[in-house]
């Protein structure tokens, strides 16, 4: 069984009277354990469909299932956490407010909420901006916040959209890092989107490439380009084809 089971998924959005396919007939397969990263152009529909995985958007055809189950069923949402560059927190809560009031907000006892915030705030080096306001935190601290969120509630399933969008080198390979050891440790599926490719072929045991919402190619990272070619050659290449 799949971890995230991907079906036929199209999604159309209209603008101004004129309708596109944001995605188009979609299907994939995230096997349990593995971290699969989803590559593509701005705009192709790598955003649109990790909103789809969780649920937030409907598809007009098609449907996910997250182990076993369709993503509709309460369920499936438990056993999921994410990280969105557009994650937004209340602009008044401290740090810590945000993580204890998410902690709750996933049924975690008080006794566990201080133990995994406590970890977590280690791990992510939050401590010295634990009662800092979220509207007083910079573009890296919240990406850190986000991160400490998405781990709370310990998911089986992690949907990271650019996890290290606007991070220093400093703290990308650190949580490039936390993303490996997570994925060894717990086993945790992991969907990644990226446009570091350096970061792709370091941490995606298979990509699938993604163009006008249509699903290109999948694969292995290493065997989906040529030999002696980079996934940033792969990348390049892949655009400007017809
Ligand atoms: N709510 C919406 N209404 C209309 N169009 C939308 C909406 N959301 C996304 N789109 C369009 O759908 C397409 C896919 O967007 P999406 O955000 O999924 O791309 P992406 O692959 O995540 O891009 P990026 O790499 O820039 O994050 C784009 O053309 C975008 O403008
Ligand atoms: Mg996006």
């Amino acid at each position: 069984m799949p971890a995230i089971e991907i079906r036929k998924i199209s999604k159309k959005f209209k603008v101004y009277g004129n309708e596109f396919y944001a995605l188009k007939d979609v299907s994939i397969d995230i096997k349990e354990g593995e971290i699969f990263s989803l590559i593509g152009p701005n705009g192709s529909g790598k955003t649109t469909l990790i909103n789809i995985i969780l649920g937030l958007l409907i598809p007009d055809t098609g449907y996910v299932k997250i182990l076993g189950k369709r993503v509709e069923d309460e369920s499936s949402l438990e056993k999921m956490n994410f990280v969105s560059p557009e994650e937004r927190f209340h602009w008044v809560l401290s740090a810590n407010d945000t993580l204890n009031i998410m902690g709750k907000i996933y049924g975690l006892d008080r006794a566990t909420r201080k133990k995994r915030i406590t970890g977590l705030v280690e791990l992510f080096g939050l401590g010295n901006v634990l009662n800092r306001r979220f509207d007083g935190l910079s573009t890296g601290e919240k990406m850190r916040l986000a991160l400490a969120k998405a781990l709370l509630n310990e998911p089986q399933i992690l949907l990271l959209d650019e996890p290290t969008l606007g991070l220093d080198p400093d703290i990308s390979i650190k949580i490039r890092e936390e993303i490996k050891r997570i994925n060894k440790s717990y086993g945790t599926t992991i969907l990644l989107t990226s446009h570091y490719m350096k970061e792709v072929e370091q941490l995606a045991d298979r990509v699938a490439f993604i163009k006008n919402g249509k699903i290109v190619q999948v694969g292995k990272t290493n065997m989906i380009r040529k030999k002696g070619q980079s996934l940033e050659e792969y990348f390049v290449e892949k655009v400007e084809e017809g």
